[in-house]
C-alpha cells in the first residue's frame, strides 16, 4: 500500500462520493495561485467536517487556522441561514485570499475572519459554540483545545486536525515544537473529564495523518 494507492482512492471517493463545488474548488485553485501552502484538509475531510456540523446541528462555528479558507467553505456550507462561523487567521495576505475565496463561494456573510495570533483572539470570543475545528501552529494545541473548550456547549464537537503526522507524534524524545505541542494535546485530552475523545489515523492524498474528536460531556 502506498501513497499512490491513498491519493487514487482520495480522487475516486471525490468522484463518486464528493461531488463538485465550483466555490470550493476555485479556493483552491486561488490559493495555490496566491501562492499559500497545498495543506487544506482534503475534499473527503472537507465534506467530513460539514457532516459533523450538520449532525450535530451546528449554528455557531469556531476556526483556527483559515489558510486560504477551504475548510472554512465547508463548514459553511453546513450552517443554517442565521449561523455563524469565525475563523482566527495570523496572517493579513492570508486572510485576504481567504476572505475572497468564501465571499465567492457565497457564505461570506456568515463568516467572519479575526486577523492575530489565534490564542489572542480566542481568548476574547464570546460562546457557545456548536463546533470548534483547530488546525493552526500545532505548538499551540492545547492551548487552542484549552480555550475552545471554555467556549463550548455540551454536546459540541472539537476537532484536531494533524496529530498523527507520518507517526511521528510517537516520538516522545522529538524536540519538534509541533509534536511536542501535539502530544501535550494528547496527554490533556486523556485526562479531560468534561470530554468523550478519541483520535483516528488517516491516509489519503495529504499522506499518513489523523484526527481526533472530543465531544463536549
Ligand atoms: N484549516 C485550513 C488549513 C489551515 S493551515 C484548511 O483546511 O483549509 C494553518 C493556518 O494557520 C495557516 O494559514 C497559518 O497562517 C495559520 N496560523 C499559523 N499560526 C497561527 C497563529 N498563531 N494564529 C492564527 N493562525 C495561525
Ligand atoms: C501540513 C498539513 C496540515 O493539514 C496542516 O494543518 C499543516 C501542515 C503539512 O502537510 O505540512
Ligand atoms: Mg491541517
Amino acid at each position: 500500500m502506498s501513497r499512490e494507492t491513498w491519493t487514487a482512492f482520495d480522487a475516486y471517493i471525490e468522484d463518486r462520493l464528493v461531488g463538485r463545488d465550483a466555490g470550493l474548488e476555485a479556493a483552491l485553485a486561488d490559493s495555490a495561485a496566491a501562492g499559500l501552502a497545498p495543506i487544506a484538509v482534503s475534499p473527503a475531510y472537507g465534506k467530513l467536517l460539514h457532516i459533523l456540523a450538520l449532525s450535530i446541528g451546528a449554528k455557531r462555528i469556531v476556526e483556527v487556522g483559515t489558510l486560504g479558507g477551504y475548510s472554512t467553505i465547508w463548514l459553511a456550507r453546513a450552517l443554517p441561514a442565521g449561523g455563524k462561523l469565525t475563523t482566527l487567521e495570523i496572517d493579513p495576505p492570508t486572510a485576504k485570499v481567504a476572505r475572497a475565496n468564501i465571499d465567492r463561494a457565497g457564505v461570506g456573510g456568515k463568516v467572519e475572519i479575526i486577523v492575530g495570533p489565534a490564542l489572542q483572539s480566542l481568548q476574547k470570543l464570546e460562546g457557545p459554540f456548536d463546533l470548534a475545528f483547530i488546525d493552526a501552529n500545532k505548538n499551540q494545541n492545547p492551548e487552542y483545545f484549552t480555550e475552545c473548550l471554555a467556549r463550548m456547549r455540551s454536546g459540541g464537537l472539537i476537532i484536531v486536525d494533524n496529530v498523527v503526522r507520518d507517526g511521528r507524534v510517537l516520538n516522545a524524545a522529538s524536540e519538534d515544537p509541533d509534536i511536542k505541542g501535539v502530544r501535550r494535546l494528547f496527554d490533556l485530552m486523556g485526562h479531560e473529564p468534561q470530554v468523550t475523545v478519541t483520535a483516528i489515523q488517516t491516509v489519503g492524498v495529504k499522506g499518513y495523518d489523523g484526527l481526533a474528536i472530543a465531544r463536549v460531556n
